[in-house]
């Protein structure tokens, strides 16, 4: 009897960490009920970049790739800030390159050097003098442009997400590890003035331990789908699974402290049919389908034990919401659909009086803030957060500081798309989330903004 049951036990383990291959852009397969991706070695002699830091740069020489509407916003942002020099322009198209000239000349700056074609950035990598590539054309070319920037010797800067797939994203992981080259996402959503003072609400300890946060992008889209980012209903019809999870995930994890302190475990997804996008793809393209459901949610459980909502929907006509929801033992925040704030000490779980919210948001607003606040305003790009974003970055170059958002950061928030994609296309089983520091996520405590002495 002994003897059956311990062949049973035998057989059982060998069935629970038996592996079944699961397609997915790095070796993945299922082990112990979770679907597990492989971790590439470290190559020899590559080094974490975990608060990487380097030479100060006097004035930063950028070069725009893809100056489309983001990428043109952004030219325009950068000739209001200090210490610049806009040295490239490069884009498929030509006339987007006059144009952005033609901000220069209005700015009173001298013309960059223009490139064009969607293999230009090579030889503007490679033969230009420039300290930093900020990247902003569609999604797809994010990752070959970065990389082509950094074995060149140039920080990168790319928009959001930077990477489709986690290969993509230890490409980029490694490639700054290897090249001591910065590798930031552009993600402006980090920078809204809400969210800087509630993470330092958070932080500061005014909701107690936070332990649950929230984070979406909602945003009807489809009315633009024929004439702008004509792009974005292709890769969505393509493509199921959470298509543009960093403007929701990015201030919550910077709340969470992920892998500064803690780290994102596993994921699981879930999603509905396809309704309006199925609409935009018979209508707009003569397709029957779209792979991206109008709905999709990602919950992920932390090391901690903590959970992390993700959700993404392009597709429902309804008010704009990045959601931000951040609840703790001691109080809760939200921004969407109102912005609300309780704090236990002061009227238990009623939200506070707009005054007092204010007052608070006030108290909390990070001092870097409160000093170029009125230029942020004044210049714009979503209300000013776009500017800080930008402001922080030079800022960080200058003073040969570590970036506020990492390679790291940049790989974990563009991952969920590949990682949500995976989880529904299994039964929502869950997945285990890449540790992109390969085992460094706790060894910096708690997410800071880095300052000149
Ligand atoms: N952070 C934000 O708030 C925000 C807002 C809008 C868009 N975005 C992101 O910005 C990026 C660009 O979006 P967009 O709305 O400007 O798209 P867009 O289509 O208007 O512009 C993309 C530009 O890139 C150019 N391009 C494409 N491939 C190229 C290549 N290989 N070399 C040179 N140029 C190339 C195109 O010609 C086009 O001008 C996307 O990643 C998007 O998700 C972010």
């Amino acid at each position: 009897m002994k003897k059956i049951l311990l062949i049973l036990s035998a057989g059982i383990l060998m069935l629970s960490s038996c592996c079944k291959t699961v397609p997915a852009s790095v070796p993945a397969c299922i082990k112990d009920g979770k679907i597990v991706l492989e971790t590439p070695d470290r190559a020899p002699g590559q080094q974490s970049a975990l608060a990487l830091a380097c030479e100060p740069i006097d004035v930063v020489k950028v070069a725009f790739v893809g100056i489309g509407g983001r990428g043109t916003g952004a030219v325009e942002r950068y000739t209001h800030i200090d210490g610049v020099e806009i040295v490239a322009l490069c884009d498929e198209r030509a006339e987007r390159v006059e144009d952005c000239q033609s901000i220069l000349s209005e700015a009173g700056l001298p013309a960059a050097k223009g490139y064009v074609g969607a293999e230009a950035f090579k030889e503007m990598c490679e033969n230009e003098d420039i300290d930093l590539v900020y990247i902003a054309t569609d999604w797809l070319d994010h990752v070959r442009i970065a990389l082509c920037a950094m074995e060149n010797g140039h920080h990168a800067a790319i928009e959001v997400p930077s990477a489709m797939t986690v290969k993509d994203c230890w490409d980029l992981v490694d490639a700054c590890e290897r090249t001591r080259r910065h590798c930031t996402i552009l993600e402006n959503c980090c920078y809204d003035f809400f969210e800087m003072s509630t993470l330092n609400m958070a932080q500061q300890g005014l909701f107690g331990e936070v332990y649950h946060v929230e984070g979406a992008y909602i945003h009807y889209l489809a009315e633009d789908w024929d004439h702008s980012e004509v792009w974005r209903l292709d890769y969505n019809m393509a493509n199921r699974g959470d298509n543009y999870p960093t403007h929701g995930l990015g201030p919550i994890c910077q709340v969470m402290n992920i892998h500064r302190g803690d780290k994102m475990d596993y994921l699981v997804a879930m999603d509905t049919p396809s309704y309006n996008g199925r609409k935009a793809a018979k209508q707009l393209r003569g397709k029957d389908e779209c792979l991206d459901g109008d709905h999709t949610i990602s919950l992920i459980q932390t090391a901690k034990d903590h959970l992390i909502e993700v959700q993404h929907n392009v597709y429902c006509p309804r008010p704009y919401s990045r959601m931000h929801q951040l609840f703790g033992d001691g109080g809760y925040a939200g921004k969407y659909p109102i912005e609300q704030i309780s704090v236990k000490s002061m009227h238990g779980h009623e939200a506070l009086s707009e005054e007092e919210m204010n007052d608070l948001l006030q108290q909390y607003k990070p001092d870097f803030v409160k000093e170029i606040e009125e230029k942020a305003r004044q210049v714009g790009g979503h209300g000013g957060m776009d500017y800080i974003m930008d402001y922080r970055l030079i800022y960080c170059l200058h003073n040969g500081l570590p970036l506020d958002e990492d390679v790291y950061d940049c790989a974990e928030w563009s991952a969920v798309q590949e990682l949500s994609r995976i989880s529904l296309e299994n039964g929502s089983m869950p997945v285990e989330f890449p540790d992109f520091t390969r085992g460094e996520w706790n060894r910096i405590q708690g997410f800071s903004y880095a300052f000149a002495k």
